[in-house]
């Protein structure tokens, strides 16, 4: 049975979990305009995406840190399209009222307008998705305005953007001290010139988020990027409380992994002493 949360503030501009509608582009400026604060979780399969849809979650992001949250990879490099695709499918198949949001993954857009229109294209055809997401500012605006310009939704990325890990010399700040600060700002903009629904700010000082928060009328959405932005998105892992680790500017909101790891010792031990299955567990002739 689906279990309800109190979701959206009376008034909200958002459609009410259970009513059918979903979460829309001009959602997602009204909710700006009206200063609701627009929630975002990644997801990767079918289960979590109907959980979380139906905790009244805004966006879920089929984000390529499925690399290194679910495929064992290091980082999120690796990651292909081909592999981006079914678990996109299936947080599609299962969200109902959430925008579903796909990571074009490292290599499958930076090449040029003509790449990253055909990976989005073939995003928004095999899997049902509602909007693409890519790192980067300035240097992706033409592949922004080409895939905008097709009817698809596009989300920036900005501050720290892991597929970069190597040029910046690894999980860093992005957007410290005034040069930069001014560069992410400017960065924002091309992206906004260029036609996204929204921007992802990852690990940017609080003051800079809100800055470019002010400068855009479209919606920041942060991670690590402090309070004052537009949104928030997590790695569900670890808003969960699902690994051993999690970043300083995450929050565990559950301890998923540990009631996880004690529900298998159960189901051990019940085997092994026999007591699972019981009768009730167990068809008679
Ligand atoms: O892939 C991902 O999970 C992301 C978030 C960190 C925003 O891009």
């Amino acid at each position: 049975m689906s279990q309800q949360t109190p979701d959206a503030p009376a008034g909200s501009v958002l459609p009410p979990v259970g009513s059918g509608k979903r979460v829309r582009v001009h959602h997602l400026a009204a909710a700006k305009a009206a200063g609701e604060r627009l929630t975002m979780l990644t997801a990767y399969d079918a289960p979590t995406a109907r959980l979380f849809d139906e905790a009244g979650i805004d966006l879920l992001l089929v984000g390529d840190s499925i690399g290194d949250n679910m495929l064992a990879h290091e980082n999120t490099l690796p990651v292909t399209l081909e592999e981006m695709l079914p678990p996109a499918r299936a947080v599609a198949r299962s969200a109902k009222r959430a925008m579903v949001v796909v990571d074009l993954p490292f290599g499958s857009y930076e090449g040029g307008a003509q790449q990253a229109y055909s990976a989005a294209v073939r995003v928004m055809k095999e899997t049902g998705a509602h909007a693409v997401k890519f790192e980067g500012g300035a240097r992706v605006a033409e592949q922004v305005r080409v895939i905008t310009d097709a009817g698809i939704p596009v989300v920036g990325h900005l501050g720290f953007t892991p597929q970069s890990e190597n040029i910046l010399g690894g999980k860093r700040v992005q957007g410290r001290g005034d040069d930069a600060a001014e560069r992410l700002c400017e960065d924002a903009v091309a992206l906004q010139e260029a036609g996204v629904a929204a921007v992802v700010l990852e690990m940017v000082p609080a003051p800079v988020a809100a800055r470019v928060t002010e400068i855009l009328t479209v919606p920041t959405i942060g991670i690590g990027a402090g309070p004052s932005c537009d949104g928030q998105v997590l790695v569900w892992l670890d808003m969960a409380g699902m690994g051993d680790w999690s970043p300083r500017f995450a929050k565990q909101f559950g301890q998923v992994g540990a009631a996880l790891r004690q529900a298998a010792q159960a189901y051990a031990a019940e085997v092994r002493t026999g007591a699972f299955p019981a009768p009730e567990q167990s068809y008679q002739q």
